[in-house]
């Protein structure tokens, strides 16, 4: 089964973007992680990073031409502004995991809505870099 990490806009510089919001893995060392948990749980994960709106949406899409088994989505700020993200995730009725390092609902007020959540199957956030760890690990059990 195949799984798709989708990362959205800024998470390229984690390591270096507010370590004491995000922590110190770079995106590089959370995707070998993830990767490396998806052999132990017999999936072949695929990770992705774009700071564009449409290329995660292109992914999306492809996700389910591909016939993956479930999409993890952190898709950073536009969790907070897409409708169009919001769309292609009802569009391709896969199981979608919102997941987010800090939890965005004890930060500022306009991290308080997300159109992904509003269209994911679940979420998880708050738990630093680990919160992929466990959506993967949930995907794993659908
Ligand atoms: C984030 C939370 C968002 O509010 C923010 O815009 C991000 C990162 C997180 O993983 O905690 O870019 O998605």
């Amino acid at each position: 089964p195949l799984i798709f990490v989708l990362n959205g806009p800024n998470l390229n510089l984690l390591g270096t973007r507010e370590p004491h919001i995000y922590g110190h893995d770079t995106l590089a060392d959370i995707d070998a992680r993830l990767i490396a948990q998806g052999e132990k749980l017999g999936l072949a994960v695929e990770c992705y990073q774009s700071n564009h709106e449409g290329a995660l949406i292109d992914w999306l899409h492809e996700a389910r031409a591909r016939g993956a088994k479930a999409v993890l989505l952190n898709a950073g700020a536009y969790t907070h502004t897409s409708v169009a993200l919001h769309d292609a995730i009802k569009a391709v009725e896969l199981p979608v995991i919102e997941v987010h390092l800090s939890n965005p609902h004890k930060r500022e007020e306009f991290r308080h809505k997300s159109y992904i959540g509003m269209a994911a199957m679940a979420t998880v956030a708050g738990f630093g870099a680990r919160s992929y760890s466990v959506a993967l690990d949930a995907a794993a059990g659908l």
